[in-house]
């Protein structure tokens, strides 16, 4: 099938291309490199020996992604393309609605011209927002708490919309819970800009030199050890995930949604010494006030991904840090030279 990816050439969308590339498919990125650099590009062709068609293009771009699609007449589309970050999304809201919400309408009108009518749109587990009981189906209300969730929350009511008005679109919202991992070459992984956000990036950046110490964020959670639990997924398991959702949207139309986990919980100081055992040193860390906005527990119900798509996650907590280590140490710095 040829399938066009936007935000390609990030963390999730590298390593979706890599797999799409090895099952045999035609793959079109087309990124803004606001996020990221063709080099995981250049990194995947080398792995899969196969090349993606690569085009500098905004989402913002009307016109642009309408000639896109034109030019290149994909048969569905992964949609990765936008911004991520809850604190940057509080400073910055309209930036964010005009990125991922406006940014998905021109997507929506260019796919619609052509005719391409299949989506597989990277929602988040933030869309739950804090509900009180775990682990998280696919069936509680959506409630995000920040500017970034709701932006997820309008596309996905944007997506239902355009699903009942035209029964001709095949979309699938998945739900992921928290990427972390790399694949097991080394050569493609997480390249955050600045000061990463996450756990386990912050962590990886900690293990090899580049930040003094971990700050966990509270240890007085109702938890395990009082710091917060969360549902870790490798991306190369996430990866497979939208392959089995273009799959299944191959043969059932329709607007379907999906979690995207592995179902179990684990702590900040668990995946601490988990990354410990990893690179065979201790990391230190300093417990800090909590972060505002986070929730004690998150944690997925995968059990719907499973009956229909036949897809669960393979890889352990193990695996998922021994990979983002080896990406980590044989890239200190990221693609950067
Ligand atoms: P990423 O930043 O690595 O990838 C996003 C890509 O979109 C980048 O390559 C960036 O250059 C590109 N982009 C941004 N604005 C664009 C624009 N205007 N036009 C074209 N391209 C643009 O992020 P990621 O971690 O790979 O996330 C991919 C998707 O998954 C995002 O939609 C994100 O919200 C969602 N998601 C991520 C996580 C996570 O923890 N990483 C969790 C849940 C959902
Ligand atoms: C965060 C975002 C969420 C987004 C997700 C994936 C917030 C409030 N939530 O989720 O919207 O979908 O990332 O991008 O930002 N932690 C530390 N020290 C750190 C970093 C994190 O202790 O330096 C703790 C957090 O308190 C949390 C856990 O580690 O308990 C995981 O944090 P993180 O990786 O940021 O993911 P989420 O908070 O789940």
């Amino acid at each position: 099938m040829k399938i066009l990816v936007t935000g390609g050439s990030g963390y999730i969308g590298s390593h979706t291309v890599h797999e799409l590339l090895n099952a045999g498919h035609e793959v079109v990125v087309m990124d803004n490199l606001a996020n990221s650099s063709e080099e995981s590009l250049r990194r995947v062709a080398e792995l899969t020996g196969k090349q993606a068609e690569f085009h500098q293009v905004d989402l913002l771009d009307p016109e642009g992604m309408k000639k896109l699609f034109r030019d290149t007449r994909p048969e569905a589309v992964i949609h990765f393309a936008g911004l991520k970050a809850v604190g940057e999304s509080a400073e910055k809201p309209l930036w964010y609605y005009q990125t991922n919400v406006a940014g998905t309408l021109n997507l929506l009108y260019a796919m619609e011209e052509v005719d391409c009518k299949t989506i597989v749109f990277s929602s988040s587990a933030t869309v739950y927002g804090e509900p009180e009981e775990m682990p998280l189906t696919e069936k509680i209300n959506m409630d995000a708490q920040s500017c970034y969730g709701r932006t997820k929350e309008h596309i996905e009511d944007m997506l239902r919309d355009l699903g009942a008005s035209d029964a001709s679109w095949n979309i699938a919202l998945l739900r992921y819970f928290n990427p972390v991992g790399a694949h097991e070459s080394g050569r493609i992984g997480e390249d955050p800009a600045g000061i990463p956000n996450n756990l386990v990036p912050f962590i990886a950046q900690v293990a090899v030199g580049r930040r003094e110490h971990l700050n966990v964020f509270g240890n007085d959670y109702p938890t395990v050890d009082g710091t917060g639990v969360r549902d870790y997924i490798h991306v190369v398991d996430l990866a497979n995930g939208h392959l089995k959702a273009l799959e299944y949207l191959a043969s059932h139309g329709g607007l379907h949604t999906w979690n995207l986990g592995t179902g179990n919980g684990y702590s900040v100081l668990e995946v601490l010494h988990a990354f410990e055992k990893a690179c065979g040193k201790e990391l230190p860390y300093k417990i800090v006030d909590r972060r505002p906005g986070d929730v004690a527990v998150s944690y997925a119900d995968p059990s719907s991904a499973l009956a229909d798509l036949g897809w669960s996650a393979e890889r352990d907590i193990d695996t998922m840090v021994r990979d983002h280590w080896n990406w980590q140490k044989n890239n200190p710095n990221g693609y950067e030279a």
